[in-house]
């Protein structure tokens, strides 16, 4: 079954063609990032604009690329939510037109559902991986959500941890900020953490004993009294005006730092002390739930760090015989190959979607 996925929640337009949820034929993300960098995080109008004048070539992009006429296509599937209410419509609605002009169904799929479903695809144009094992447990990290979900079987959810206030991501991009990293803050402080040591600052975690839940906001407070004196506090230039297609705007400006500023070792404890509660509790989870697989999922999970770790509590805690599953970075930041494979099991159970279809842009996992 080849299906079309179409992914347009936050700020990636994506589109991708998958036969039977696991075998990827392609994947092709168009990238916002460059339109807001220069306002040091996602502006939801520009995002829905750039969406527009994107998805006709993303999807004519991804079936040349699959090697797909759109009569072959049995299915076309898209995220309506959790997202950006207008940057959705865009989705939906490009999806609901292919639909409906080649008669075939339209399948509605929740981002989340799709970010774990990246677990179960193969490389482009190579064999699948073999499929995670249920119960499995799933550590769910992306700049909007942190949850530590259960999985029984394909469409069974039960959420037993999550963020109480900031997710990973969302710690990161503003960790970032504060480090003057720039943004995306997750890849800007992976980068950075490389050459620093994670024991050289004392940064608090919020381990909240006897739940499954996270807490970063503290932790966030925590950096910005440690980089306060190293703020440099001299006049900054003017900002620059500039007229691009969306207006004047005045250019995000992250603070400036002092010459000198331990920069590294600043990114590297602020990252381990994002990690560390999420590595251990996901271990702690996998064995209390006697899951054979743990899998991680969300743009979070493309982090080297977070994935060593998680590697080495769930190894200390259960033993070699619970299988870790990592996506390939390139499916665990937003990507249109998860939403067409996520759509396949949907299918199988028999979820399909009305013309009425609407965006959801609060759209939880698990009622
Ligand atoms: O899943 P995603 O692409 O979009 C959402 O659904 O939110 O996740 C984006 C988030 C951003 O906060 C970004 O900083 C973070 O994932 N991220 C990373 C890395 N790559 C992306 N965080 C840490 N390390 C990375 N390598
Ligand atoms: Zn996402």
């Amino acid at each position: 079954m080849n299906i079309l996925g179409i992914e347009t929640s936050c700020d990636e337009t994506a589109a991708a063609v998958v036969i039977a949820g696991q075998r990827v034929r392609s994947n092709v993300i168009s990238s916002q990032i460059s339109l807001h960098r220069v306002h040091g995080g996602v502006v939801p109008e520009l995002a829905a604009r750039q969406h527009i004048t994107a998805i006709v070539p993303v999807v004519e992009t991804a079936l040349a690329e699959a090697d797909v006429i759109r009569s072959a296509l049995d299915a076309i599937a898209v995220t309506i939510g959790p997202g950006l209410a207008g940057s959705l419509l865009v989705g939906v609605n490009a999806a609901k037109a292919l639909a409906y002009a080649l008669d075939r169904p339209l399948v509605a799929v929740n981002h989340l559902e799709a970010h774990i479903y990246a677990n179960w695809l193969g490389p482009v144009g190579a064999a699948p991986p073999r499929p995670p094992a249920f119960p499995l447990v799933c550590l769910l990290v992306s700049g909007g959500h942190t949850e530590l979900i259960e999985m029984t079987g394909h469409g069974r959810f039960r959420q037993i941890g999550r963020t109480l206030d900031d997710a990973a991501g969302e710690a990161f991009d503003k960790g970032a900020r504060l480090l003057g990293l720039g943004y995306p803050g997750g890849p800007a402080i992976q980068h950075a953490a490389a050459a620093g040591n994670p024991a050289s600052f004392d940064l608090p975690r919020a381990w909240l004993r006897d739940s499954y839940d996270f807490s970063f906001s503290g932790l966030k407070t925590a950096l910005h009294r440690l980089v306060e004196p190293y703020r440099d506090d001299l006049p900054a230039p003017p900002d620059a005006l500039d007229s691009s297609p969306s207006g004047p705007f005045v250019a995000h400006r992250p603070p400036r730092l002092k010459p000198g500023t331990p920069i590294h070792d600043l990114a590297a404890s602020f990252q381990r002390a994002i990690i560390e509660p999420l590595a251990v509790k996901t271990a702690r989870a996998a064995r209390e739930t006697n899951a054979r697989t743990v899998v991680l999922a969300g743009g979070v999970a493309a982090n080297e760090a977070l994935r060593d770790a998680v590697r080495t509590e769930v190894e200390r805690e259960c033993g070699p015989e619970v299988i870790v599953s990592i996506p390939a970075a390139v499916y665990c930041t937003d990507n249109a190959a998860m939403v067409a494979g996520a759509a396949y099991f949907a299918v199988r159970r028999g979820v399909q979607a009305g013309w009425e279809t609407d965006v959801r842009p609060r759209f939880p996992l698990t009622g």
